[in-house]
């Protein structure tokens, strides 16, 4: 088995998966994907708005112990079953990936088994790979990742090499959807109550500026931020009326959806991939899903999007990644495979965060 960690933001994640099996060719995701779990911070980030990275870390540090062993129950296995650990080595923020890695670093050390250091925004992408059956992603393939932290739209060109096509100039679209519920008076997190309060709005009621319209490479979505707080202000007290903020919702909603479609759909005509993948926390909205799963349909090629649960920050796509690297990798297959390979157990403990960490330097 090998055991998966994501502690790079306010999700303390955790899975298990059975290699062996999985090396062996079984794909129904439930045989593979033994248990998994995910703790969210929500509550205690809520007073503040946003996440405070100290609390963050320190309810990572909290959480894990009775999480892993709550885990190992479901799963019904012992620590002596894990016989590696996947974790985020980053992007994220660095006290709360510190504790990840320490955690997973302490285990892997102390049970002398391999260590696995992975790249967030690539798990996301892996993400995709966890339908059931589990499903290899085609190559080349066009990702858009959107979340808290990132807007980026990445040509898988093979595997494990990545070219970052467009990415934000400002604010990552999750970020954006977050802000602008905070200006309608949204509780927190914005992006899923801005959506829903969405729902029941009309639209072209409002309508918000586009960002770096003609930029191919670059998005941006700080000008409708501005936008927004300028509308709410010209409305005033109207702004607590619930169809004028449905409304409003929906222009942003639109907006957003809009800016992304339209350089998902420029880029695949450009680069002609072979599925169109769509990933990251914003991957959860409804009406981004719909609008490109229509662009993939009028392309003719496969829509790939993970259910809601592994859109947002999880140990899934960890461990689902981890898989692909093992399975290609012969000390680490020969490993699970009952072989001993002591010169490539203990070559990572000296790997540390990596909190800024450009995809383009995966490999670096
Ligand atoms: O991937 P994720 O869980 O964490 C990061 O790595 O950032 O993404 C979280 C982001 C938040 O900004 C949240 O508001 C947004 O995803 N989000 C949504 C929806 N669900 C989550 N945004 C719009 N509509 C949603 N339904
Ligand atoms: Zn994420």
């Amino acid at each position: 088995m090998l055991l998966a960690i994501e502690t790079s933001c306010d999700e303390t994640a955790l899975a298990v998966f059975d290699v062996a099996a999985f090396l062996n060719g079984e794909r129904r995701r439930e045989a593979v994907l033994r248990a998994e779990i995910v703790s969210s911070q929500v509550a205690l980030h809520q007073p503040y708005g946003g996440v405070v990275p100290e609390l963050a870390a320190r309810e990572h540090l909290l959480n894990l112990p009775p999480l892993v062993n709550g885990l190992f129950e479901n799963a019904r296995c012992t620590p002596a079953d894990i016989l590696g650990v996947a974790v985020t080595r980053g992007p994220g923020l660095n006290g709360c990936l510190l504790v990840g890695i320490s955690f997973a670093k302490s285990f892997a050390l102390g049970r002398k088994i391999p260590f696995l250091a992975l790249h967030h925004l690539e798990a996301h992408l892996f993400a995709a790979e966890l339908g059931d059956p589990i499903e290899q992603l085609e190559y080349p393939s066009l990702a858009l990742l959107v979340s808290g932290g990132h807007t980026e739209l990445i040509l898988l060109e093979s595997f494990r090499k990545y070219q970052v096509l467009a990415r934000t100039r400002d604010d990552a679209v999750g970020e954006a959807f977050d802000k602008a519920a905070t200006l309608l008076g949204l509780p927190y997190p914005g992006g899923p109550a801005l959506a829903q309060c969405a729902e029941a709005g009309a639209p072209g009621a409002f309508e918000f500026p586009i960002g770096m319209s003609k930029d191919e490479t670059a998005f941006s979505f700080s000008g409708v931020k501005t936008a927004v707080l300028r509308e709410v202000q010209k409305l005033g007290e109207r702004i607590g009326d619930e169809k004028v903020r449905g409304d409003m919702a929906r222009a942003i909603e639109e907006c957003f959806v809009s800016t992304l479609s339209e350089k998902t759909e420029r880029a695949l005509e450009k680069h002609r991939p072979k599925s169109l993948i769509l990933t990251g926390g914003v991957a959860a909205n409804t009406a981004l899903r719909a609008s490109l799963a229509n662009i993939a349909s009028a392309h003719k090629i496969p829509f790939r999007v993970p259910e809601r649960r592994w859109c947002t920050d999880n140990a899934g796509m960890i461990g689902m990644l981890a898989l692909r690297i093992i399975e290609q990798d012969n000390a680490l297959a020969g490993h699970w495979r009952g072989q001993a390979n002591e010169s490539s157990l203990a070559e990572h403990q000296s790997i540390g965060s990596l909190p800024r960490w450009p995809i383009e330097h995966l490999h670096l």
